[in-house]
């Protein structure tokens, strides 16, 4: 059932979801948190020109950035209208299928073809139904050494409210997907290693949410604490990014 309400989902959310996919990041409130979440996987990539699976694409926003940035980019979503709307996207942007190619298909049947040098799931594999297949797809699509990151949210996403609202309306996958899921898939899958980094947003909250007026207060001590914590011993059940090598 989950299937097909994510391949339902476009239409259910009418225009004003086309044109929120359309012209996202720009038109999320969240504007902001996703570009430093872009720039931030922009960094961990191998350099372009790479080849890169963008796995659950949806309307490609992610992949537009992947290309104009010079990688050779496939986009990946189950939902035909999804991909209709993502081509049209890459075309506004002046990019062609030589830039830019998509298929329509689900993500935890792909047939391997080891050639991709790098492939993302950007906020797509808490979609999943089994997120072990789809981590094996990714794993089988890559070429030795080749890396899968991962940007999901960790526990308590599936009960959030805003979650709960979208699973009762459209049916849609809500889940839980923190790194320590993620890592265990990975190994099964058979990744040799991987690393956890904090998503953007915490580090934009340690740094900009409060002024410090004293380097040597008691909060920016804790803000300090906090920081080094997540990067040097990452909470395995929080929202992360996932790097993964084959
Ligand atoms: C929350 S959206 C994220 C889309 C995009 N990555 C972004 O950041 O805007 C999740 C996407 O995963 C896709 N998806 C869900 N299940 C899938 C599956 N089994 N195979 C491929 N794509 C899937 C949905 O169609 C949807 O476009």
């Amino acid at each position: 059932m989950s299937k097909e309400s994510e391949i339902g989902y476009l239409a259910a959310t009418g225009e004003a979801g086309r044109q929120h996919s359309m012209l996202k990041p720009f038109s999320d409130p969240f504007c902001g948190i996703n570009l430093t979440s872009i720039g931030t996987i922009m960094t961990l990539l191998p350099a372009p020109p790479a080849r890169l699976l963008d796995l659950g694409c949806g309307g490609a926003w992610t992949s537009v950035f992947y290309a104009l940035h010079g990688y050779k980019v496939t986009g990946q979503d189950i939902a035909p209208d999804m991909i209709e709307l993502a081509v049209e996207n890459r075309d506004r942007h002046g990019l062609t299928s030589e830039h830019l190619d998509f298929l329509c298909n689900d993500y935890e049947a792909i047939e391997g073809t080891a050639d991709y040098d790098c492939a993302v799931f950007f906020d797509s594999l808490h979609h999943a139904d089994d997120e072990g297949a789809a981590i094996r797809s990714a794993y089988a699509a890559l070429k030795p050494g080749g890396i899968l990151l991962t940007h999901e949210p960790g526990e308590g996403h599936s009960t959030n409210p805003h979650s709960i609202a979208a699973m009762e309306q459209y049916g849609v996958n809500e889940r839980d997907m923190p790194p320590s899921l993620i890592i265990e898939r990975g190994m099964q899958a058979g990744f040799s290693s991987f690393r956890v980094l904090p998503m953007p947003a915490e580090l934009l909250h340690v740094f900009f949410e409060r002024h410090y007026n004293k380097w040597y207060s008691i909060e920016a001590f804790n803000a300090m604490k906090r920081l080094f914590r997540m990067l040097y011993k990452p909470k395995l059940s929080a929202s992360s990014i996932v790097v993964l090598t084959k």
